[in-house]
């Protein structure tokens, strides 16, 4: 049996020894020539994941993808920043952890945001957005792939509505952009942001927002924060540079990175990851386990993330089934904050095998028989290796 660490957290997640040694390289000065050949780099393969994450082929976007020093967190900042003054409206959708942090993040930049706020884990219906949205609305914040309940969020459909609207529409992709089909185009995306150390396998740090050429008119770089001025940061992308001190080694591991995601091809990718969630969800529902959120309406499980109802034996108080499955040189991640006791989450992001899929649920079953919960370990491991390849 591999007994080597293995990440299975949703982000980070494991990065190729390529990444590693990209970034051990030494240093440079990010205005030399030869910082701007890796921001060439790194730009030209982020462009084309959030461009080609379509099915067969792809989406049709005109825009351009800007790295920033920082985590997803500043591009979602750096989203609604760059387009909302205190007197504008937006409309914020919430369901989850990360949709809360996008409407908190617009509640510091206007003074009229309507929440559309549902439940953790319930879908966010579709006719509740009709109703916040108005004439006035300027900008809709929404997350496709809910980290924190193991959603996916339906953004074609509220795409859809604003079609004939006016307003802008942020979108976090940041457990998605990568990893599972993203359509800018077709789902009237403006802004979409990403991370790093996600389904875009390079170590935290920094982040991605990718800004399409009719939603650059509309940024007052006046107004936006010094360090978040998206319209400087276009400037700069054109000399391949960042407006401040870039974060060379970080953009050394994005450029290996990406350009390994661009060798196995975003068809192939997120096939594969389509099918090592269901190794997942068929693997855990064999020992016995039920999923956190059942998705309804238009909102879908995540083919990212996957988030189980802890048994009700240990919920509350999971720590021993926890430190059952660090003492197998596993890590795993629990509920956000109150879901923290109630699920526990993993992740298939980035290039994970599919013997290590099969593990996770070996080890997630082998922890509840650790913790006294009867299982049946083999009948996971047969049900995940069905969906895994190797
Ligand atoms: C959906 C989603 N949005 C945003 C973030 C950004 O987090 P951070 O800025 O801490 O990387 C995360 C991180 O887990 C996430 O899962």
């Amino acid at each position: 049996m591999d007994d080597d660490f293995l990440l299975l957290n949703p982000g980070p997640v494991p990065v190729r020894e390529s990444v590693l040694e990209a970034m051990a390289e030494p240093m440079v000065s990010h205005r030399s020539a030869d910082f701007e050949a890796v921001y060439e780099r790194a730009q030209a393969g982020v462009e084309y994941v959030f461009e080609q994450s379509g099915v067969a082929g792809g989406s049709t976007a005109d825009g351009t993808a800007l790295l920033l020093n920082g985590t997803a967190t500043m591009g979602m900042e750096a989203a609604v920043a760059n387009l909302v003054g205190p007197e504008d409206h937006v409309v914020a959708l919430v369901n989850g952890k990360f949709g809360r942090r996008f409407a908190r993040i617009a509640e510091r930049y206007s003074e009229n945001v309507t929440r559309v706020d549902v439940p953790w884990g319930e879908s966010i219906p579709v006719s509740a957005v009709a109703e916040a949205l108005t004439p006035e609305t300027r900008l809709v914040t929404m997350v496709h792939n809910e980290t924190s309940t193991g959603l996916q969020n339906p953004v074609w459909a509220v795409g859809d509505l604003l079609a004939d609207h006016d307003a802008q529409f942020a979108v976090d992709g940041v457990t998605s952009v990568g990893g599972d089909v993203f359509l800018v185009d077709e789902w009237n995306v403006d802004v979409a942001v990403t991370d790093a150390q996600k389904a875009l396998e390079t170590p935290p740090g920094i982040s991605a927002v990718y800004v399409t050429d009719a939603v650059r008119e509309e940024f007052d770089g006046e107004s936006a924060p010094f360090y978040e001025d998206l319209d400087w940061h276009l400037r700069k992308e054109e000399s391949n540079q960042t407006p401040f001190t870039s974060a060379v080694p970080l953009f050394r591991a994005m450029a290996a990175a990406v350009e390994a995601i661009e060798s196995e091809g975003m068809d192939a990718r997120i096939d594969r990851h389509h099918r090592q969630a269901r190794a997942f969800r068929h693997g855990f529902a064999a020992l016995g386990l039920d999923r956190f959120p059942e998705a309804t309406d238009h909102t879908v499980l995540s083919n990212t993330v996957t988030a189980i109802q802890l048994p009700e034996q240990i919920r509350g108080d999971p720590a021993d089934f926890f430190a059952a499955i660090d003492e197998r040189n596993v890590s795993i991640s629990g509920g956000q904050a109150h879901l923290g006791g109630e699920i526990f989450r993993v992740s298939n992001m980035g290039s994970l095998r599919g013997d290590q899929v099969v593990r996770g649920v070996r080890v997630v079953g082998e922890a509840l028989e650790a913790v006294g919960i009867e299982t049946d370990v083999e009948a996971g491991v047969a049900a995940a290796s069905e969906w895994v390849d190797g």
